[in-house]
């Protein structure tokens, strides 16, 4: 499964670079909003970090308006995929999109039969919403599942993009689930690397190293 971060904030998306296990980024409207930066200036600069598959976000409600922001966002960069809500003038728009070659990431999808949809207009992405689903009294995992089992029953070639994850927990089930990426905040991202006793054992091996004679092999690198 691949990993996403789900966020505009670019001092954010160079950390989890850093680390070595981003395989994509997912922005939204509400990403770019909340960076309280110029839109074209934040795309540059996290396209310059991430080489991977990146999600820009469509404004438009009108097929023909979504496609041409669609071929804007994709001429931006080769890594760009274009975001798409999910509905009629959407879906309309995706299929004129694929038909161009042009990658999109069907986005807002709450329905197995919405994910359905996406995949017969030729979506590349279908981004479920984990925890929105789950906050309003709904199995959000479940979705992810019913739609892994339409796509291997049907053979859609559409990969699931579990969106809206806000839990570690959400990010172990979309796993299992079969997910074929999982877009997530940062803070869950960094989350998923802590256990309290990981940070017991850590400090109890260091400590213990504190009475073993330096080494040679180690030198002066080891902390004393
Ligand atoms: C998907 O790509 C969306 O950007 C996203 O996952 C929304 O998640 P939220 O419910 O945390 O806002």
């Amino acid at each position: 499964m691949q990993l996403f971060i789900d966020t505009a904030n670019v001092s954010e998306i160079k950390t989890a670079w850093s680390w070595g296990i981003l395989d994509g980024v997912t922005t939204n409207p509400t990403h770019i909003a909340k960076s309280g930066r110029d839109f074209d200036q934040v795309l540059e600069e996290i396209f310059a970090i991430v080489d991977g598959p990146i999600s820009v976000e469509t404004v438009s409600t009108k097929a023909e308006d979504i496609v041409r922001e669609g071929r804007a966002i994709a001429a931006f960069h080769r890594n760009a995929v274009v975001k798409v809500p999910v509905m009629p003038e959407g879906l309309k728009a995706v299929k004129q999109l694929a038909s161009e070659g042009i990658k999109t990431n069907v986005t807002l999808c709450f329905s197995a039969v919405q994910a359905y949809l996406a995949a017969k207009a030729g979506a590349t992405y279908i981004s479920p919403f984990i925890h929105r689903k789950e906050l309003a009294g709904d199995d959000g995992v479940l979705l992810v599942q019913q739609i892994r089992d339409i796509y291997d029953r049907y053979g859609y070639e559409t990969k699931i993009l579990a969106a809206s994850i806000r839990t570690g927990k959400e990010v172990l089930e979309s796993l299992l689930a079969g997910a074929d990426v999982a877009t997530m905040p940062f803070d869950i991202m960094e989350s998923l690397y802590k256990h309290t006793m990981t940070d017991i054992g850590l400090k109890m091996f260091l400590d213990d190293w504190k009475s073993v004679p330096e080494s040679k092999l180690f030198g002066t690198l080891a902390v004393r």
